[in-house]
Protein backbone atom coordinates (compact mmCIF):
# COMPACT_ATOMS: atom_id res chain seq x y z
CA UNK A 1 0.00 0.00 0.00
CA UNK A 2 1.16 3.63 -1.02
CA UNK A 3 -0.24 7.12 0.59
CA UNK A 4 1.05 10.37 0.35
CA UNK A 5 0.91 12.20 4.16
CA UNK A 6 0.25 16.18 2.96
CA UNK A 7 0.45 19.02 5.53
CA UNK A 8 -0.67 22.46 4.53
CA UNK A 9 0.27 25.99 5.51
CA UNK A 10 2.46 26.56 8.87
CA UNK A 11 2.60 22.87 9.59
CA UNK A 12 6.34 23.25 8.90
CA UNK A 13 6.15 25.37 11.95
CA UNK A 14 5.31 22.80 14.31
CA UNK A 15 7.30 23.19 17.54
CA UNK A 16 7.78 26.95 17.01
CA UNK A 17 4.43 27.34 16.55
CA UNK A 18 1.95 28.33 19.37
CA UNK A 19 3.53 25.75 21.79
CA UNK A 20 0.86 25.94 23.72
CA UNK A 21 -2.01 24.67 21.19
CA UNK A 22 0.28 22.50 18.96
CA UNK A 23 2.97 20.65 21.22
CA UNK A 24 7.24 21.32 21.13
CA UNK A 25 7.62 18.40 18.34
CA UNK A 26 8.39 19.61 15.23
CA UNK A 27 7.58 18.72 12.05
CA UNK A 28 10.51 16.62 11.80
CA UNK A 29 9.59 14.86 14.57
CA UNK A 30 6.27 14.15 12.90
CA UNK A 31 8.23 12.76 9.73
CA UNK A 32 9.68 10.44 11.54
CA UNK A 33 7.20 8.77 13.84
CA UNK A 34 5.12 8.79 10.39
CA UNK A 35 7.96 6.37 8.72
CA UNK A 36 8.45 4.56 11.72
CA UNK A 37 4.35 3.93 11.55
CA UNK A 38 4.15 3.19 8.36
CA UNK A 39 7.08 0.20 8.27
CA UNK A 40 4.96 -1.10 11.24
CA UNK A 41 1.57 -0.76 9.05
CA UNK A 42 3.41 -1.83 5.67
CA UNK A 43 2.82 1.11 3.72
CA UNK A 44 4.85 3.13 1.70
CA UNK A 45 4.90 6.67 2.66
CA UNK A 46 5.61 10.13 1.16
CA UNK A 47 5.65 13.19 3.66
CA UNK A 48 5.26 16.78 2.73
CA UNK A 49 4.62 19.95 3.66
CA UNK A 50 3.81 23.34 1.69
CA UNK A 51 2.59 26.60 2.15
CA UNK A 52 1.65 27.02 -1.57
CA UNK A 53 -2.28 25.93 -2.24
CA UNK A 54 -1.22 25.29 -6.19
CA UNK A 55 1.39 22.92 -5.04
CA UNK A 56 -1.22 20.67 -2.65
CA UNK A 57 -3.56 21.03 -5.38
CA UNK A 58 -1.01 19.33 -7.77
CA UNK A 59 -0.31 16.75 -5.14
CA UNK A 60 -3.81 15.94 -4.76
CA UNK A 61 -4.11 15.59 -8.74
CA UNK A 62 -1.05 13.47 -8.50
CA UNK A 63 -2.22 11.18 -6.14
CA UNK A 64 -5.26 10.01 -7.97
CA UNK A 65 -2.95 9.37 -11.43
CA UNK A 66 -0.55 7.36 -9.49
CA UNK A 67 -3.71 5.77 -7.35
CA UNK A 68 -2.10 6.81 -4.12
CA UNK A 69 -3.98 6.99 -1.15
CA UNK A 70 -3.89 10.23 1.14
CA UNK A 71 -3.60 11.53 4.77
CA UNK A 72 -4.37 15.11 4.42
CA UNK A 73 -3.60 18.06 7.28
CA UNK A 74 -5.34 20.78 5.26
CA UNK A 75 -4.07 23.28 8.09
CA UNK A 76 -5.65 26.54 7.45
CA UNK A 77 -7.09 25.45 4.01
CA UNK A 78 -9.60 23.17 5.80
CA UNK A 79 -11.95 26.05 6.46
CA UNK A 80 -11.83 28.17 3.29
CA UNK A 81 -9.67 26.54 0.43
CA UNK A 82 -12.63 25.31 -2.50
CA UNK A 83 -10.13 24.48 -5.17
CA UNK A 84 -8.16 21.94 -2.48
CA UNK A 85 -11.94 20.44 -1.89
CA UNK A 86 -12.40 20.17 -5.35
CA UNK A 87 -9.12 18.26 -5.80
CA UNK A 88 -9.44 16.08 -2.79
CA UNK A 89 -12.94 14.84 -4.33
CA UNK A 90 -10.85 13.77 -7.37
CA UNK A 91 -9.40 11.45 -4.86
CA UNK A 92 -12.62 9.62 -3.52
CA UNK A 93 -14.48 9.83 -6.67
CA UNK A 94 -11.42 7.75 -8.05
CA UNK A 95 -12.25 5.13 -5.41
CA UNK A 96 -8.94 6.11 -3.03
CA UNK A 97 -9.35 6.41 0.14
CA UNK A 98 -9.07 10.19 1.46
CA UNK A 99 -8.91 10.95 5.44
CA UNK A 100 -8.86 13.98 6.89
CA UNK A 101 -6.38 14.97 9.98
CA UNK A 102 -6.06 17.30 12.48
CA UNK A 103 -3.33 17.77 15.39
CA UNK A 104 -6.09 19.56 17.62
CA UNK A 105 -9.97 19.45 18.04
CA UNK A 106 -11.28 21.90 15.61
CA UNK A 107 -14.85 22.11 17.14
CA UNK A 108 -13.03 22.82 20.82
CA UNK A 109 -11.62 26.13 18.94
CA UNK A 110 -12.31 28.98 17.65
CA UNK A 111 -15.85 29.24 15.30
CA UNK A 112 -14.08 29.53 11.63
CA UNK A 113 -12.35 26.43 12.09
CA UNK A 114 -15.95 24.51 12.67
CA UNK A 115 -16.54 24.24 9.34
CA UNK A 116 -14.25 22.39 7.11
CA UNK A 117 -14.57 22.32 3.31
CA UNK A 118 -13.62 19.00 2.60
CA UNK A 119 -14.96 16.86 5.57
CA UNK A 120 -17.99 15.84 3.21
CA UNK A 121 -15.39 14.62 0.34
CA UNK A 122 -13.25 12.96 2.70
CA UNK A 123 -13.49 9.32 3.77
CA UNK A 124 -13.28 10.14 6.74
CA UNK A 125 -11.93 12.36 9.75
CA UNK A 126 -9.42 12.36 12.22
CA UNK A 127 -8.94 15.21 14.73
CA UNK A 128 -7.80 16.27 18.23
CA UNK A 129 -5.07 13.23 19.35
CA UNK A 130 -1.87 15.60 18.39
CA UNK A 131 0.39 12.96 15.86
CA UNK A 132 -1.70 10.03 17.03
CA UNK A 133 -4.10 11.47 14.33
CA UNK A 134 -2.29 10.62 11.88
CA UNK A 135 -1.33 7.17 13.30
CA UNK A 136 -4.59 6.37 13.59
CA UNK A 137 -5.45 7.96 10.15
CA UNK A 138 -3.02 5.95 8.82
CA UNK A 139 -3.99 2.64 10.44
CA UNK A 140 -7.46 2.93 8.66
CA UNK A 141 -5.93 3.22 5.73
CA UNK A 142 -3.88 -0.08 6.38
CA UNK A 143 -7.01 -2.04 7.30
CA UNK A 144 -8.98 -0.98 4.27
CA UNK A 145 -6.44 -1.39 1.92
C1 LIG B 1 -4.99 22.15 12.11
C2 LIG B 1 -6.22 22.94 12.56
C3 LIG B 1 -6.47 24.14 11.65
O1 LIG B 1 -7.60 24.88 12.11
C4 LIG B 1 -5.27 25.07 11.68
O2 LIG B 1 -5.45 26.12 10.75
C5 LIG B 1 -3.97 24.38 11.45
C6 LIG B 1 -3.76 23.05 12.00
C7 LIG B 1 -4.64 21.02 13.08
O3 LIG B 1 -3.88 20.13 12.68
O4 LIG B 1 -5.07 21.01 14.23
O5 LIG B 1 -3.04 24.95 10.86
O6 LIG B 1 -5.27 21.59 10.83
Amino acid sequence: TRALVLNGPNLSRLGVREPDVYGAASFDDLVSSVEKWCVDLGIEVDVRQTDDESELVGWLHEAVDTRTHVVLNPAAFTHYSYAMRDAAAQVTSAGLLLVEVHLTNPYAREAFRHTSVVGAVATGTVAGFGFDSYRLALTAVALRT
